[in-house]
């Protein structure tokens, strides 16, 4: 915030791109050609639950403190043995390159330039091992989409232990695709393309399932791709089979009851993400910042409890850590950053979000995440 305003104070220039991250996404769509814009932004039918999500921020109102010294802040932490600058994740987003050509590279170079963690996607633009690189000694987890093929599944996690990944984030509300009508009514999805696939296609067990190679058969990837994706046979009694095959902490996305939540504990996991998606696979479905509370009164003694969809704002960051996440994946903002200006971009959004986080803790009276409590938030009316 100084540094800006020194910049154009002293030296005449303003912020290359705006400070206001719910703008953020009108921008970007300045800039972004139509697929990808339809890819990135909408959610899944009508949008109901992609609005909910970030109107549920708003019916939570800060109550801040005075006169408790908070001339010394200090946002790190640490989940899951992971060290963090602050509590905030870049959560894993599939085919970054549709935003900018650098794709998964720059967001990966930026989480570890500010020293958060870089959450990487099973679809990703960029393979797991070309995101470590670009990472290097930064804080890294790997998303999975389990896939129907075991050996595949097995390679992938063999790659991302290889490649420095630490916590494995099992993504398991997407086991078939939402209904998304910008995509539809364009007949566009970025996988039939060859987009988004680059796990996939640096992988020996994927190659050998296709009869031309990849560069020669886009389609023929695409079309494998869409045969050992979707999963909705998945159930709780397949966990165990992934629990000896990664010995590191695992992370269960997209939990939305509380009772799912207890059996998370049971099965044996280190931690959930309450999400919806950023609304783009149950259109209808509750607010992710709705069950957040209740979830983490149930298993937030025993789990480490994470919480995405919705978040646009440092304040809205507070208001998710004082319901009970230990830490905040970021969904589209960063996108939208990426969009605007790459690596760059990613690390303005970041700055401004971690800046503002920190000035709206302070001056709620709040030095530490541990300062964020729900005695901190009254609930308004919407
Ligand atoms: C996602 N998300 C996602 N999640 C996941 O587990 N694996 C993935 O590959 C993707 N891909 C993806 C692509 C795009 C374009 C978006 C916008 C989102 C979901 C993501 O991790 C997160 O849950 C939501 O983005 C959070 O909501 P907000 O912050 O976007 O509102």
């Amino acid at each position: 915030q100084v540094s800006i305003y020194a910049a154009g104070m002293l030296a005449g220039q303003i912020p290359a791109w705006t400070t206001d991250l719910a703008s953020l996404e009108r921008h970007a769509a300045e800039v972004l050609p139509p697929e990808a814009l339809g890819y990135i932004v909408p959610s899944a039918g009508g949008g109901l639950t992609a609005r909910a999500n970030v109107a549920a921020f708003e019916q939570w109102r800060i109550v801040p403190r005075m006169l408790r010294d908070h001339a010394t802040r200090d946002l790190s932490t640490e989940v899951l043995g992971t060290p963090m600058a602050a509590p905030l994740l870049l959560g894993p987003v599939g085919v970054q390159t549709l935003a900018h050509p650098d794709g998964e590279l720059a967001t990966a170079r930026a989480a570890a330039a500010l020293g958060l963690t870089y959450v990487h996607s099973t679809q990703a633009g960029h393979s797991i091992e070309q995101a470590a690189a670009a990472n290097g000694d930064g804080q890294r987890w790997f998303q999975l989409y389990w896939p129907t093929h075991d050996e595949l599944c097995e390679s992938f996690l063999a790659r991302a232990r290889a490649a420095g990944y630490t916590t494995l984030v099992l993504t398991l509300d997407t086991t078939l695709l939402g209904w998304r009508p910008r995509d539809l009514d364009r007949g566009y999805l970025p996988f039939l393309a060859n987009e988004g696939i680059a796990n996939y296609t640096s992988d020996p067990v994927f190659n050998a399932l296709l009869d031309k190679p990849a560069e020669e058969d886009p389609a023929g990837a695409g079309l494998a791709f869409a045969g050992v994706f979707p999963n909705p046979g998945l159930s709780w009694e397949q966990l165990p089979w992934l629990r000896e095959r990664w010995d590191g902490p695992i992370v269960l996305k997209g939990l939305q009851h509380v009772d799912d939540a207890r059996r998370a504990v049971d099965a044996g996991v280190q931690g959930v993400v309450v999400s919806n998606h950023g609304g783009r696979q149950v259109d209808g479905a509750v607010a992710s910042l709705d069950v957040l509370p209740g979830i983490a009164e149930a298993v937030g003694d025993e789990l480490t409890v994470l919480f995405d969809s919705g978040v646009r704002s440092g304040p809205d960051v507070l208001k998710a850590l004082a319901l009970g996440a230990d830490a905040v994946l970021l969904g589209r903002p960063y996108l939208y950053g990426l969009a605007l200006g790459g690596q760059e971009g990613v690390e303005h959004v970041l700055r401004c979000l971690l800046a503002e986080l920190d000035l709206t803790m302070g001056n709620a009276g709040c030095s530490t995440p541990a300062d964020l409590v729900p005695e901190l938030l009254v609930r308004s009316p919407r």
